[in-house]
């Protein structure tokens, strides 16, 4: 099974072989977001020759803590994160640029960037001083450890990624409507197989995908209460597209990774409503 993961760092590798692009950069067949409506929503972004690009995406999830995906990071690179960002082509105002110095870049132990399928497709990052909270700058809510999402959960995945395979990317956020595959549908045969794991969240399946560039950030989803939580960051896709028929974009479940998120970053439970205790009979465990 050929795996495409979803940042544009890939995307830009030379050599990848396959017939389509490898790495996808953005939501396809999604449409323009209404401005600040997933206000974690943080654009990573690279320095090349003095100038810094759009890599991938992220959740805020303390003011000081960003969650992307393991894939995203390189650590011989230079990074910066920008929050409240809405369009990348214009100077809108509640833009927040924060630096990101070397040792604060935490990508999961586990993670092996040779075997995408294995998991643990996820990092975080220490922001050099903490987000301004406000209107356009809010806190991501998590779902609790070990929650998982009933097949056909009605996500919306966010991202500045590919606007269809190989395509442009768009200057503007991009969301999609990206109902959940459960594990039972999507690890079978004609769908993912054995790539998934447990420790991953399928959404979409159809025409619509995340693509390169939507990587490291979020699947939200709605909670019982009306509010949203991040359950998923986003991973790979097929290589044989951004969206292609059940082949749905791969996310990294938020909840099997609660405790090495709560671990690195010092979040405190009470922070946010998604903190309850983990619920006996809800999960696959906890990884890590
Ligand atoms: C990473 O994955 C590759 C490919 O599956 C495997 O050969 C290698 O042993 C793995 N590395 C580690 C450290 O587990």
């Amino acid at each position: 099974m050929m795996l495409r993961l979803l940042s544009f760092l890939l995307f830009v590798a030379p050599g990848c072989g396959y017939p389509s692009t490898q790495i996808s950069s953005r939501v396809v067949n999604g449409q323009d977001a209404v401005p600040y409506s997933w206000p974690w929503q943080v654009s990573l972004q690279y320095k090349s020759n003095g100038a810094f690009y759009h890599t991938c995406g992220g959740s805020l999830i303390t003011a000081d803590w960003v969650v992307t995906a393991g894939h995203c990071i390189s650590s011989s690179r230079t990074y910066q994160v920008v929050l409240g960002e809405y369009d990348r082509a214009v100077e809108e105002g509640p833009e927040q640029v924060i630096p990101i110095n070397a040792g604060d870049l935490f990508v999961h132990p586990r993670w092996n960037s040779s075997c995408v399928a294995c998991g643990n497709d996820i990092a975080l990052i220490k922001l050099s001083s903490s987000a301004q909270l406000g209107d356009e700058v809010q806190l991501a809510s998590l779902p609790p450890a070990g929650d998982i999402l009933p097949n056909e959960a009605p996500c919306y995945i966010s991202g500045w990624g590919r606007l269809y395979t190989g395509g442009p990317l768009p200057t503007k956020l991009q969301e999609a409507l990206l109902p959940v595959v459960d594990y039972e549908h999507c690890s079978q045969s004609d769908w993912w197989g054995s790539s998934v794991k447990t420790t991953m969240v399928c959404a979409g399946g159809d025409t619509r995908a995340g693509c390169n560039g939507d990587s490291g950030g979020p699947l939200n989803c709605p909670a019982a209460d009306g509010s949203w939580q991040v359950h998923g960051v986003t991973s790979f896709v097929s290589s044989r597209g951004c969206n292609t028929l059940q082949k749905p974009t791969v996310f990294t479940r938020v909840s099997a990774f609660i405790g090495w998120i709560e671990e690195v970053s010092g979040r405190r439970a009470g922070r946010a409503p998604a903190l309850a205790p983990p619920r006996g009979a809800g999960g696959m465990g906890e990884n890590s």
